[in-house]
């Protein structure tokens, strides 16, 4: 046999080994789906559709079980009661489990992700306290006042979450970012950010693990975010910063990160505020709107709070006290991120962890599955009805939500945009269905599968036709 020809064979030999050695299963270890190609795993039949495949797997290996993907151990904890393993084990960590797919979506290096990363999660948290929503929600109003005004008066057939997201991506960035930061003021510039954020949101997940290369126009779009936010900050420079409340969100970042990645924390901020709470608004419209006695509802409630369709002046601002008045809508808000929620959240084990009879060994991304865990028909019964009378048994005045909701994920790095995000939808769903009179067209869409990473999109179009009052 010739040199090459042995020097193939004992590589592939150890090859084997290695793979057969990472493949080995310990006693203590929990059930586990591992597919038949190397490295590869189940990837092929997990990326078909992912939030279904999740299921299927806890039906076949019980309630604690790992899928191997990639090159990487993913166990999931499906039970409630082991949740306070995933949320408060100091064996598991957050920043590790995410690191890497902020590198990938947002090209943000290691030491920098290691050294601000609380920080940005508490100036993002202190900025969107609950005892700062006071002055949010009159300039809120205002601005989703402002971009209703301008939609067109009237219109058939078009498609909802289009309509919602116009609206909603320019009043929410104005507000974050600052007037005038954004290109929301133009109709060409508002277009092309969306068709940029939507293109990059629609892939994230895919962009977070996979290399740019794979994923062309993905890496197009994320670069043409990261250019625009070039621009911003650099404009932002020159400019005397704000002070006080006047303060946008954006401007505190910038000023709390390391100059060089100003721009790429930008950018995440611009997908964390947009990429769960639009469609969670597009969804909760789309139920309201599906269900006869639920609009009926809903917009008596608002009538009392807001006056007669259409009457509000167009500079009008709500306090947070109206919103109180409409505690219905809340509720079904909360019902649709209960029915929406991210597919899964993740944590990474840096020492082992007994959970149940196993042992979850250092090394795995544990995982959680907000989506999942809300269909526990013991804390949900009847999980994939849209009813939002559920909530009557909450506090939802206290924000105290029903046991074995966890949508917003926990512990020290629990979204620290949850208020923010629970009063933007309020404020928006109470003046859209104030000022315009929808009716649903077409069915309202399946959700996709293909994401797990952040709530789901609809497949197709959701059509209504609408008249401002
Ligand atoms: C209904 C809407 C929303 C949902 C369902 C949601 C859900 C979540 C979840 C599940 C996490 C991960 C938490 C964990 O792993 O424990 C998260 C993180 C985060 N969310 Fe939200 N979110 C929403 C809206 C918002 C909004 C409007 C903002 C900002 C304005 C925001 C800012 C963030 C940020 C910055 C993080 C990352 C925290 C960190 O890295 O420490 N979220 N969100």
């Amino acid at each position: 046999m010739s040199l090459p020809v042995i020097a193939a064979v004992v590589t592939a030999f150890s090859a084997l080994v290695l793979y057969l050695w990472s493949r080995r299963k310990s006693s203590t270890d929990p059930p586990i789906l591992k597919g038949w190609v190397p490295w590869l795993g189940c990837a092929v039949e997990f990326g078909k559709a992912p939030l279904w495949f999740i299921q299927k797997a806890k039906c076949k290996l019980g309630p604690l079980f790992t899928i191997y993907v990639t090159g990487k151990r993913l166990t999931f904890v499906t039970e409630q009661e082991d949740f306070k393993h995933f949320f408060q084990s100091p064996n598991v960590d957050f920043q590790q489990a995410v690191q890497q797919p902020v590198k990938n979506t947002a090209s943000v290096k290691e030491e920098s992700f290691f050294q601000y990363h609380t920080k940005i999660h508490d100036t993002v948290k202190g900025r969107l306290a609950p005892s700062k929503l006071g002055l949010i929600s009159q300039q809120l109003s205002k601005g989703f006042l402002e971009q209703l005004n301008k939609s067109e008066r009237s219109g058939q057939s078009i498609d909802l979450n289009d309509f919602i997201r116009n609206v909603m991506y320019a009043a929410v960035l104005n507000h974050l970012f600052g007037k005038g930061v954004m290109p929301t003021d133009t109709k060409e510039g508002l277009r092309e950010l969306t068709v940029n954020f939507v293109e990059y949101d629609d892939e994230f997940e895919y962009g977070s693990q996979l290399p740019e290369l794979f994923l062309k126009q993905w890496a197009k779009s994320k670069h043409w975010l990261l250019n625009l936010f070039r621009n911003i900050v650099k404009k932002l420079d020159t400019e005397q910063r704000s002070s006080g409340e006047d303060e946008t969100l954006l401007q505190t970042l910038i000023a709390s990160v390391d100059r060089p990645h100003a721009p790429n924390y930008g950018l995440l901020l611009m997908w964390a505020s947009l990429a769960n709470a639009i469609p969670i608004s597009f969804w909760t419209v789309a139920f309201i709107l599906s269900e006869e006695g639920c609009l009926e509802k809903a917009k008596k409630e608002i009538k009392e709070a807001l006056g007669s369709p259409g009457s509000l002046p167009s500079d009008a601002e709500i306090p947070e006290e109206t919103l109180l008045k409409m505690p219905y809508i809340k509720q079904c808000i909360m019902e649709a991120i209960r029915l929406r929620s991210p597919g899964v959240i993740t944590r990474k084990v840096v020492k082992p962890i007994p959970i149940r009879n196993y042992i979850i060994p250092a090394g795995d991304h544990i995982m959680l599955s907000p989506y999942w865990a809300h269909r526990n028909t013991q804390f949900f019964p009847d999980p994939e009805r849209f009813y939002p009378e559920r909530w009557d048994k909450a506090d939802l005045e206290k924000n105290v939500f029903l046991e074995g909701f966890v949508a917003f994920g926990g512990g020290r790095y629990q979204c620290p945009g949850r208020w923010f995000a629970l009063m933007e939808i309020h404020i928006f769903i109470a003046l859209l269905l104030h000022k315009f009179d929808m009716k649903l067209v077409s069915n309202v869409p399946n959700l996709s599968p293909l994401h797990l990473v952040g709530t789901q999109q609809p497949v197709g179009k959701c059509l209504v036709d609408y008249k401002m009052y």
